[in-house]
């Protein structure tokens, strides 16, 4: 149960007692919450049913309404909306019931479904940098919203591990060490285990080699021979990819751990090669797939805008196969081995194209039955310039970088006693990696997740405006007068928070529509809905804090307000955890 759905079976019955039956109830929070909590609108569309007048329509249902004493007040305004306002005792008796709940009212669906998530999309023996910060996060808040909602989630980080540049580092190591065992066929013996090479080596030569080919045509062609021998497996080659792949999945996850973002699984392009090559016969046989100036096409039709798409490119010119058919195969993966009724694919706005190719094609080779798939893009982070962000020399800005960027950022303001003045040196350096990271998350999260941003590090652990330190520090201000009032965290029944200040019934009304924002971020894979909501239950709370005295409160009153803040605490803990923000125990 939550508060929505207690007023809607209120105003269901005062409709169905002023003789309406099956009407449309058209209940939400108020637009207007100076004159109401709630609103229904339901009276308009019925009246125009039954050609009736819609305020008249409406008293007759208020008459009900208003015999209950849940509500305080009861309206109706404008043409025929029902505007209602609950009673200050209806609101602090259903706080446990409600709040204390797995989910603190949020009820889930009656049908939960499994779903996919494709986000991170690193690639081997690349640094990952400043674009891989938003498919990482923004993929994980999502997982992690359809899993508070219900839904049995999979994460899988799709590595890039499979197409040219891994034949480009082949290249690129094979001028180095022409000599050695993984580059002859002929070889039969056990392949080192101790790779000759570092993660940090791959990642200075991929540049190396991607530069040279541009320039050398030999040297492109000899990486695409290696990209085509490795799909067709030769030996020594999968083991020098599995070295790459080992040795960079470890700073990945390393990287990946720091930013609080996990995956379910770690698969890659290569994984679904035998799928493919299985998939490409039939559909060669079909006749879908055809050859077209030496490659493999297929065509796919039009667009949702209904221009034209480019035939998908399955195999090319040397044989070797392409991105997009590896994602069609990934789809038959997901859909065969985890029953995935949904798949989200959470990556840059600019491969639309790409995915309404795979997309199209998935739909025409019958794999989406039962699947819908979904591109969630994202826009770009930019610099105080307005244009992509480079560091300042005009470089690449590794993730690295920018993590760093945050959280010195923050430590420099508990340095400056803007944030952080009872910590030690020691606890400065811990919480300021939590603070920085959940500020950089918090600072990305917010925006509509099409828009770029500007990325600027002081604006966003600054502890004033829609940060994370702002919401991190009224989360351990929620903490800290718990425990100094010897209070547990655990709600018990004796929690009753009664209101006897109006900051104290706008936080509580809070708390109770978290469901609402929780369904319309769901609705729409929106974290930003949660950040706003996250936000908006910090300022309710602070000045909650500043209006209503705990300590020098008469007991009842202290009590009281001390179950509100467990709430509050309890609430927004939860929210946190959606989006993925950790929280430190003080700042
Ligand atoms: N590795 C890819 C890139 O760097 C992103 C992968 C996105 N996921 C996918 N299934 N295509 O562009």
């Amino acid at each position: 149960m939550n508060l929505t759905s207690l007023v809607k079976q209120k105003v269901q019955s005062a409709f169905e007692n002023a003789g309406f039956r099956d009407a449309t109830l058209l209940v939400r929070l108020s637009d207007r919450p100076d004159i109401s909590d709630y609103q229904s609108n339901g009276a308009l569309p019925l009246a125009k049913v039954l050609k009736q007048n819609p305020r008249a329509l409406a008293e007759k249902i208020v008459a009900f309404l208003k015999e209950d004493s849940f509500f305080e007040k009861v309206s109706v305004d404008g043409p025929g909306f029902i505007n209602m306002t609950i009673s200050n005792e209806a609101l602090s008796e259903v706080a446990y019931s409600i709040l204390s709940s797995e989910k603190s009212g949020y009820e889930n669906p009656s049908q939960s479904k499994t779903v996919v998530f494709d986000y991170g999309g690193p690639n081997i023996a690349k640094a990952l940098h400043v674009g891989h910060l938003r498919p990482a996060i923004i993929g994980e808040a999502i997982k992690r919203l359809h899993k508070f909602v219900g839904n049995k989630v999979i994460g899988d980080v799709h590595l890039g591990d499979w197409g040219l540049p891994m034949g480009l580092l082949m290249a690129e190591l094979s001028e180095r060490e022409p000599e050695s065992v993984y580059f002859n066929p002929a070889y039969e013996g056990e392949y080192p285990s101790q790779a000759p090479f570092t993660g940090h080596d791959l990642e200075v030569m991929y540049p190396i080699a991607s530069q040279k080919s541009k320039q050398d045509p030999a040297y492109l062609t000899k990486a695409k021979d290696f990209t085509r021998r490795l799909q067709n497996k030769e030996k020594g080659l999968l083991a020098l990819l599995n070295k790459f792949v080992e040795l960079s999945v470890g700073s990945i996850r390393q990287m990946y751990d720091e930013l609080g973002v996990s995956f379910e699984l770690w698969r890659g392009e290569r994984d679904v090669h035998n799928r493919l090559l299985l998939m490409l016969e039939r559909l060669r046989q079909e006749g879908v797939l055809f050859k077209d100036a030496g490659a493999e096409i297929m065509e796919v039709g039009k667009s949702k805008s209904g221009n034209d798409l480019p035939p998908l490119i399955a195999v090319n010119s040397d044989g070797a196969v392409m991105y997009a058919a590896t994602d069609l195969a990934t789809i038959e993966e997901r859909v065969e081995e985890f029953g995935a009724e949904e798949i989200l694919y959470v990556v840059d706005a600019r491969q639309a194209l790409h995915f309404e190719q795979v997309f199209n094609a998935a739909e025409k080779i019958g794999l989406l039955e039962n699947t819908t798939v979904k591109h969630l893009g994202f826009g770009t982070i930019n610099g105080k310039d307005n244009k992509p962000f480079k560091t300042r020399d005009g470089g690449v800005m590794t993730l690295r970088m920018l993590i760093d960027l945050s959280v010195n950022a923050a430590l420099k303001k508990m340095n400056s006693g803007e944030m952080g003045r009872d910590l030690t040196e020691e606890e400065k350096s811990e919480i300021s990696k939590i603070v920085g990271v959940s500020a950089l998350k918090f600072a990305d999260l917010m925006n509509e997740r099409m828009k770029n941003y500007v990325f600027d590090e002081d604006k966003l652990t600054s502890t004033e405006g829609k940060t994370g330190p702002y919401l991190l520090y009224a989360m351990v201000r929620m903490k800290s007068l718990l425990e100094k009032s010897g209070e547990s965290l655990d709600l018990l029944a004796t929690d009753v928070p009664t209101i006897s200040h109006p900051a104290e019934r706008q936080l509580l009304l809070r708390l109770y529509a978290m469901p609402d924002s929780i369904q319309t971020a769901y609705d729409n894979n929106a974290p930003h809905v949660v950040c706003d909501y996250l936000f908006k239950l910090a300022q309710d709370f602070n000045l909650f804090y500043h209006d209503c005295p705990i300590k020098d409160a008469e007991e009842s009153v202290q009590k009281s307000r001390l179950a509100l803040t467990k709430y509050a605490l309890t609430v927004a803990l939860k929210m946190a955890d959606v989006l993925g923000l950790k929280v430190p125990d003080k700042m």
